[in-house]
């Protein structure tokens, strides 16, 4: 059995999942947009497993990389994305399976913002926003998601980090001032 540690990626929020799993009631929705190749997503499983509550766990990933990023340009999926004929998709839906999660976590394929059109209004109670890093893409991820985000809800993100990640940073800011830094280096906003 495959265990969401040997996955790669740069997961470090397992203590902010088992927040969110301790504090919403079964039945309740979490959508986590980026995936890669389910690091964090299957760590999330391993804890809503644990919980004995049923919720419905949805991850929203092009599968297609984030391309060059940061202050270095580094494509860090660039990798697995070519190894992959273009596509991770495959290794991701596999790490899953492996991890034994396949039936307890949905995958939606493709963009942020088309994803987010798949969920009514006020409906979802958690969604965790860790796709692309700069200004742009983490304004449309946060114009995409909040409203989807029911009252009493939360909408966070990864990478508050104004050294490393300063569109985050300025995106939440101006976004959502509101907001707050929460476990390592998240953010928060909860919808009151
Ligand atoms: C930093 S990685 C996610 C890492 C993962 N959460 C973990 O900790 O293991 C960012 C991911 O966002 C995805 N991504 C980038 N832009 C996206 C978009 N517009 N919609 C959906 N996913 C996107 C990339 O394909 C990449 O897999």
């Amino acid at each position: 059995m495959r265990r969401w540690q040997d996955i790669p990626g740069w997961f470090t929020w397992r203590d902010a999942q088992e927040e969110a799993v301790a504090h919403f009631p079964g039945g309740s929705t979490f959508v986590e947009v980026g995936n890669y190749l389910g690091r964090s997503l299957c760590s999330l499983a391993e804890v809503v497993a644990g919980s004995g509550k049923a919720f419905t766990v949805v991850g929203v990933d092009t599968c297609r990389g984030s391309g060059p990023e940061g202050v270095r340009g580094v494509n860090a999926h660039g990798h697995a994305v070519s190894a992959g004929g273009g596509t991770f998709a495959g290794l991701l839906h596999r790490n899953l399976i492996d991890c034994g999660f396949g039936d307890d976590v949905l995958i939606v394929v493709g963009d942020s913002g088309s994803a987010a059109g798949l969920f009514a209004d006020a409906s979802l109670d958690w969604v965790h926003i860790d796709a692309r890093h700069d200004y742009d893409s983490v304004v449309a991820d946060i114009t995409a998601w909040r409203p989807k985000v029911r009252p009493g809800g939360w909408l966070s993100g990864d990478d508050y980090i104004p050294e490393a990640w300063p569109g985050v940073v300025a995106a939440v800011d101006d976004l959502l001032p509101e907001a707050r830094r929460w476990s390592a280096i998240q953010w928060r906003w909860v919808n009151d």
